[in-house]
C-alpha cells in the first residue's frame, strides 16, 4: 500500500521531511500546506509535490492525503494535529509536540479517540548510533547507570523569528534543544518515568522573552540522575550540538563520539569499543536519521502499531519541560512522583 503523505510548513525541517518521504518506497509526497504561497510554490517545485494548499482545511476538503507531517511553528502543533487526526489523518508532529502539558494531553486523547497514529518527531530515537548505545545499555554492558551528562547546545548562534517569541514557541532553548537531550537520555535509559526535576534557567544572550541558557537535574524512577545543559549562543559546546554520556557501575558509554569504555581494574586496562563509528560525522543531524523516522511512521500506520516516539512519550517530555520551567521560576525541586 502506498501512503499519501502531506507536509505542513515549507521551512527548514519540512525540506528534510520531504527528502525523507521521497526516500521511502511505500510513500508518495502528495501535498504541502504552507501559509505563504511564495514559500509553498518553490518548495512544491523542488520536491515535485502536485498539490499546494494554504490551509489545513483545504487539504482535508480535497482528501488527497492519508497522513501529514507537521513542521510548522510550535504554537500550531496542537491545533493542526487535532484537526488532522479528527479528519482521519495519521500525524507525525515535530517536537515539542505542543506548547503545554494540557495541549499535549488533549492531542494524545484525540489520537486514542480517533484510532489514528500520533507520533512525535523525537528524531534521535531513530539514530543508528543512539540505537547502538541503547542496545549496549539494554544488554547491561555498563551495569547500573548511576548518572548521565548530556546537552543540546547551539555554539555561537541561535534561531530568530517565531523561535524567540514565547507565545509562538512556548519557550526558548529548553523547548528547542533541551528536549532533544532529555528525550535521548530517557530513551537510552529505557524510558523510565521522571521523579523530580531541578533547573536553573535564564536569558542572557539576546533581547527576547524566552530562555537561552539552562541546566537541569532530573532524577528518574530507576535512581539514575541526569544532568542536562541547554542553550543558544553559548560560547562553547563540548562537541556537536547534541551528546549524551552514561556513567555506569561497570563502565562508560556515550554518543557522540559513540563508544564504550569498559574498565578491567584487576588488570589495569580499559577496553574501548567504538563499533567503527566515525566521529565527527559529516552531518551531525544526518538525513538517514530522519529517513528512519519517517519509515517508522509509515510502518506504524501499516501495522497499526504504537510508535517508538508515541504521543505519550512526547507528553512525558512536556511534563519534564513544564517541571523545569517551574523549578527555574521557584528555585525549588519539582516532584513529579513520590520519591
Ligand atoms: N527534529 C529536528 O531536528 C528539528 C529541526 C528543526 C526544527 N524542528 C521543529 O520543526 C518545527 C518547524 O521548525 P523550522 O525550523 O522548520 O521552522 P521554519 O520557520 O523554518 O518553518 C516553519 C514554516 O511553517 C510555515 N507556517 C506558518 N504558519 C503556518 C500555517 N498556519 N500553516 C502552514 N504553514 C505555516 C512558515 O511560513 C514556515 O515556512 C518546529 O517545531 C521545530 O522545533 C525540528
Amino acid at each position: 500500500m502506498t501512503i499519501r503523505v502531506a507536509i505542513a510548513g515549507a521551512g527548514f525541517i519540512a525540506s528534510i521531511h520531504a527528502k525523507a518521504v521521497k526516500n521511502q518506497p511505500n510513500a508518495e509526497l502528495v501535498a504541502v500546506v504552507e501559509k505563504f504561497e511564495d514559500k509553498a510554490k518553490p518548495f512544491a517545485e523542488e520536491y515535485a509535490i502536485p498539490n499546494v494548499y494554504t490551509t489545513l482545511e483545504d487539504l482535508i476538503a480535497a482528501s488527497t492525503a492519508d497522513a501529514i507531517i507537521i513542521g510548522t511553528p510550535n504554537f500550531l502543533h496542537a491545533s493542526q494535529s487535532i484537526t488532522a487526526l479528527k479528519a482521519g489523518l495519521h500525524v507525525l508532529v515535530e517536537k515539542p509536540m505542543a506548547l503545554s502539558v494540557e495541549e499535549a494531553t488533549r492531542m494524545d486523547q484525540v489520537s486514542r479517540e480517533t484510532s489514528r497514529i500520533l507520533m512525535v518527531g523525537h528524531c534521535w530515537r531513530y539514530d543508528r548510533e543512539v540505537n547502538w548505545l541503547r542496545e549496549q545499555v539494554a544488554a547491561n554492558q555498563l551495569g547500573n547507570i548511576i548518572r548521565t551528562k548530556g546537552y543540546g547546545i547551539h555554539e555561537n548562534w541561535g534561531p530568530k523569528g517565531w523561535f524567540v517569541q514565547k507565545d509562538l514557541s512556548g519557550g526558548g532553548a529548553l523547548m528547542d534543544m533541551g528536549i532533544h537531550a532529555i528525550d535521548t537520555v530517557r530513551y537510552l535509559l529505557g524510558d523510565p518515568d521522571p521523579v523530580s526535576v531541578y533547573a536553573q534557567i535564564g536569558t542572557y544572550y539576546g533581547d527576547y522573552n524566552v530562555d537561552d541558557t539552562g541546566m537541569l537535574i532530573i532524577r528518574w524512577e530507576n535512581g539514575t540522575v541526569s544532568y542536562i545543559e541547554t542553550g543558544w549562543w553559548q560560547p562553547h559546546s563540548d562537541g556537536p550540538e547534541a551528546a549524551t554520556q552514561l556513567f555506569g557501575l561497570k563502565g562508560y558509554g556515550s554518543v557522540f563520539p559513540s563508544c564504550l569504555a569498559l574498565p578491567d581494574l584487576e588488570h589495569d586496562q580499559v577496553e574501548v569499543i567504538d563499533n567503527g563509528f566515525v566521529f565527527p560525522r559529516e552531518e551531525h543531524c544526518e538525513q538517514e536519521m530522519y529517513d528512519r523516522q519517517v519509515a517508522h511512521f509509515l510502518s506504524c500506520i501499516q501495522e497499526q502499531a504504537i510508535p517508538n516516539s508515541s504521543a505519550s512519550k512526547g507528553l512525558a517530555n512536556m511534563e519534564i519541560l513544564a517541571a523545569a520551567y517551574k523549578s527555574g521560576e521557584t528555585g525549588k525541586v519539582v516532584w513529579l512522583k513520590d520519591a
